[in-house]
């Protein structure tokens, strides 16, 4: 998708389709109360164009609901379309930047391929539209919008959108909107390279080929990657992430990226680690068939930080930055690991093995403490970790987990920029005291019960005394209907925040 940034008058512009955002706004109280859409745009000329649409009553402006007008008198555009923000005191960022998604999602369908987006002009002083963070939004929800994951079909129209423009107003700071621009692209981009990964099944993407995707990833922005197999794992004692390569014909990839801004010689060192189940069984605790082929979108933890250290790259922050993913099939085999088996992890402390299917927490376990051994001064992993995540949070909120408040209070911020709902759940001695092992140091699962605590502690041990996230994205990777703003499909859940975090340092 090309991208361009205009500030040419919205209605001299020469487009299939220009976009223009509404928000309801109330007037008058009590028995007199009304609510009305009303465009967020100053132009005088697309204001007369739906004029007499707006006071119908027809159109409502709620969030993503779309009207389109064909030849708007007076607008050198061919259709306008008007796309909902919901009610005026709600309209944020994120409402423009679903609002940009669901405008190109309404191209797609009806063989439109270009389209102009008027940047939105806030009615009133509230920061809530800041124009540079809307500009960037928008962008990024192009990109997200534009994304469809129907790559292997053999009759695959290609539908994707060829030009997006923005429009920003002429009284705009244009300085600040080229910058934030160009960010929208670059994370735009990055979240959809993200979600090209996780949408690979299992045979497309093994290990193997998602180190090359790395490496290839790493070349084109200039990053360095190495990419290690078995022999590694094997030399930096990594006994919990091979206990779950070793039932599989399919070789193992540990994938470590570094981004090293010029002159930035100390300071924080942020690790990222990243679960690269590329397809989960289950192992010998096998999984039902209902929903297996699901388990293809088991490494979206680690294709999230393939995804952010994308990002990293392009915008150059001035922190130094290493991504680790840990790839791997869990396969049951004649030499997978067996329930009751007791393995040795890289940092010394032994698992017990209750359940093959806990696997993400043996393989994040090695890449935590491999990230703590390469200098990382703050940790932040992400994975589909747990079942029980979902059960708690729904496919609303990803869980999040944390054993340093300062820490966590960036990663909070974040939030506000990236729009992605997380929601921190407690850890605590009790829990755990849930996965102590009889036999060993600790075991791999901690009962039905916290089974999405009892994971994160898990990984706490891990990250021992180092400030550490953990973001559980099982109920998030993958979004099971889709919506007007995103396809069904991979999200590319985590990309956003993780990279607005590393950016706070
Ligand atoms: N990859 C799964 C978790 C998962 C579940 C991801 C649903 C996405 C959607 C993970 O490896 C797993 O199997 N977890 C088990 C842990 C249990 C055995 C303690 C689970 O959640 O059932
Ligand atoms: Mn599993
Ligand atoms: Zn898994």
């Amino acid at each position: 998708m090309r991208t361009e940034l205009t500030f040419a008058n919205l209605s001299g512009i020469k487009t299939e389709l220009l976009a223009v955002l509404a928000v309801d706004i109330q007037t008058g109280k009590g028995p007199d109360a009304r609510t009305e859409p009303v465009l967020l745009t100053s132009d005088p000329a697309v204001k007369a164009a739906v004029a007499s649409v707006l006071t119908s009553g027809e159109y409502k402006a709620g969030a993503n609901e779309t009207l389109l007008l064909h030849a708007p008198a007076g607008l050198a555009a061919k259709r306008l379309l008007i796309v909902g923000v919901g009610k005026q005191a709600k309209a944020t960022v994120h409402g423009v930047r679903n609002a940009a998604g669901t405008a190109v999602r309404f191209t797609k369908p009806r063989g439109i391929r270009e389209l102009a987006f008027a940047l939105p002009e806030p009615l009133d002083d509230s920061a809530l539209l800041q124009p540079d963070l809307s500009a960037r939004a928008a962008v990024e929800g192009a990109f997200v919008g534009d994304f469809d994951p129907d790559t292997y079909r053999s009759d695959r129209k290609d539908q994707s959108v060829q030009s997006f423009t923005l429009a920003g107003p002429a009284k705009a700071d244009k300085k600040a909107l080229e910058v934030a621009f160009a960010e929208g692209v670059v994370v735009g981009e990055s979240q959809n390279f993200t979600r090209s990964l996780v949408n690979e099944p299992g045979n497309k993407l093994t290990p193997t080929i998602m180190g090359q995707r790395a490496a290839a990833m790493a070349a084109e922005v200039g990053l360095k990657a190495e990419v290690y197999s078995t022999e590694k794992l094997h030399e930096l004692k990594m006994g919990a992430f091979w206990s779950v390569s070793q039932g599989s014909e399919e070789p193992p990839a540990l994938i470590v990226l570094r981004y090293e801004p010029e002159g930035i010689k100390d300071g924080p060192v942020l690790g990222l680690v990243g679960k690269g189940i590329t397809f989960d069984t289950g192992g010998i605790s096998i999984k039902p068939s209902d929903n297996m082929e699901k388990m293809k979108y088991d490494m979206a933890g680690g294709a999230a930080m393939l995804g952010a250290m994308r990002a990293i790259a392009l915008l150059k922050p001035k922190v130094r930055v290493i991504g680790i993913v840990c790839a791997s099939e869990n396969m049951p085999d004649g030499k997978a690991q067996k329930p009751g088996d007791v393995q040795t992890a890289m940092s010394g402390k032994t698992i017990e093995i209750i359940n093959t299917d806990a696997e993400g927490r043996l393989v994040l376990a090695d890449g935590l403490a491999y990230a703590r051994q390469l200098g990382a001064t703050h940790l932040i992993d992400a994975a589909t970790l747990t079942g029980a995540c979902v059960v708690a949070l729904g496919m609303v909120n990803a869980g999040a987990f944390s054993n340093d408040e300062e820490t966590y209070e960036k990663f909070q911020s974040a939030l506000d920029v990236s729009g992605e709902k997380f929601w921190r759940l407690p850890l605590g001695e009790e829990y755990a005291d849930m996965i102590k092992s009889d036999i060993g140091d600790i075991k791999n699962t901690g009962g039905r019960y916290g089974g999405a605590i009892t994971a994160a502690e898990f990984l706490k041990v891990f990250a021992e005394e180092t400030p550490w996230i953990h973001l559980d994205i099982a109920g998030m990777a993958w979004v099971e209907d889709s919506r007007p703003y995103i396809a069904k499909g991979p999200s590319g859940i985590a990309v956003r925040s993780i990279l607005e975090w590393v950016r706070s340092y």
